[in-house]
């Protein structure tokens, strides 16, 4: 099977078929990172351009890592040292981009539909590393393959997304990812951290951790999303730690083998305690990893590579 798509820009347009071919040519993307030479020659000649108009540390770097693993070309453009303060639009910047030699735009924007947009402008592979409040799809696919890696599966698994769903594109790409793999999502937070449409997402939507805590096979952690709050949608952090911070007192009834994971940045003492960042049951720095093999499935796949036999 190949990926029939130009671009990757959410998880909500993507099949199950889709997401599966994505997670199963990560595995072999992985193994890579356990040999004394980890870079294979399979997009040797290709560019890609990564252009973030939003800070970023693990998005940025994995992007970049896997580009150069696969032995492509890149070339990072921070905006602020760009043209763009000088102006120019965001398409015009991406058509530069791609009459320099882009053949992957990898793009972070402030604004929903970003990438889309630009997509309809530029015949080279644009991939969504976060626009608005409204998709992060690589993050979304590197958390279910490191679920799928951790677990075993994916399909009925019970899934607990905290914190600031309404801001979270990454909440967003979790919900539509894991509802195709057939798992079943909460979200939990405080009523004004939560969209009033989130029931059509079909999800269930608790207000207190313990209520729920105790059903959980999986806990994704979120940041409160301070940069895209407009008004102030809970009393203080502190009161907001004092209720949907996670730490050891609001796990006690869990399962033993409740996995822990947080997309990063992590604010610890506010969302998450610093113990429970650090346990066993955390795999928040195997997401970081297992991200680099996911972007290069995903540039892989982008870029006309099909299924990848492996030995086991
Ligand atoms: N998870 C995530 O997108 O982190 P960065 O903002 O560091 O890329």
């Amino acid at each position: 099977m190949k990926l029939k798509r130009k671009d990757l820009l959410g998880l909500e347009e993507l099949s199950r078929e889709e997401i599966e071919l994505i997670l199963d040519t990560a595995i072999p993307m992985k193994e890579l990172f356990t040999r004394t030479v980890k870079k294979v020659p399979t997009l040797r000649g290709k560019t890609v351009v990564i252009l973030f108009y939003e800070p970023s540390t693990r998005t940025r770097v994995s992007f970049e890592l896997a580009a150069k693993r696969l032995s492509a070309d890149t070339v990072n453009i921070s905006t602020s040292a760009s043209s763009v303060v000088k102006g120019e639009s965001l398409i015009d910047t991406a058509k530069t981009i791609q009459a320099l030699g882009a053949d992957f735009i990898v793009i972070r924007h402030p604004n929903s539909g970003a990438p889309h947009i630009l997509s309809k402008y530029v015949s080279c592979s644009v991939i969504n590393a976060g626009d608005g409040m409204h998709e992060h799809p690589t993050q979304g696919l590197l958390d279910l393959f490191t679920i799928r890696e951790k677990k075993g599966r994916i399909e009925g698994l019970k899934v607990g997304i905290v914190g600031d769903i309404l801001h979270s594109r990454v909440a967003r790409s979790n919900i539509w990812g894991l509802k195709k793999m057939g798992a079943e999502v909460y979200v939990i937070g405080p009523a004004t951290l939560i969209p009033k449409d989130i029931e059509s997402l079909e999800v269930k939507v608790y207000y207190k951790i313990e209520d729920v805590i105790d059903k959980l096979d999986v806990i994704n952690i979120l940041r409160i999303q301070r940069e895209r709050q407009k008004e102030h949608l809970f009393p203080s952090l502190e009161e907001y730690s004092e209720i949907f911070g996670v730490n050891f007192e609001k796990l006690k009834k869990a399962r033993k083998d409740l996995l822990i994971m947080h997309p990063g940045p992590m604010n610890r003492g506010v969302e998450i305690s610093g113990d429970v960042a650090d346990s066993k049951n955390s795999t928040i720095l195997e997401q970081v990893t297992n991200g680099v093999a996911v972007r290069m499935a995903v540039l892989y796949l982008l870029s006309g590579g099909g299924e990848i036999e492996t030995s086991t």
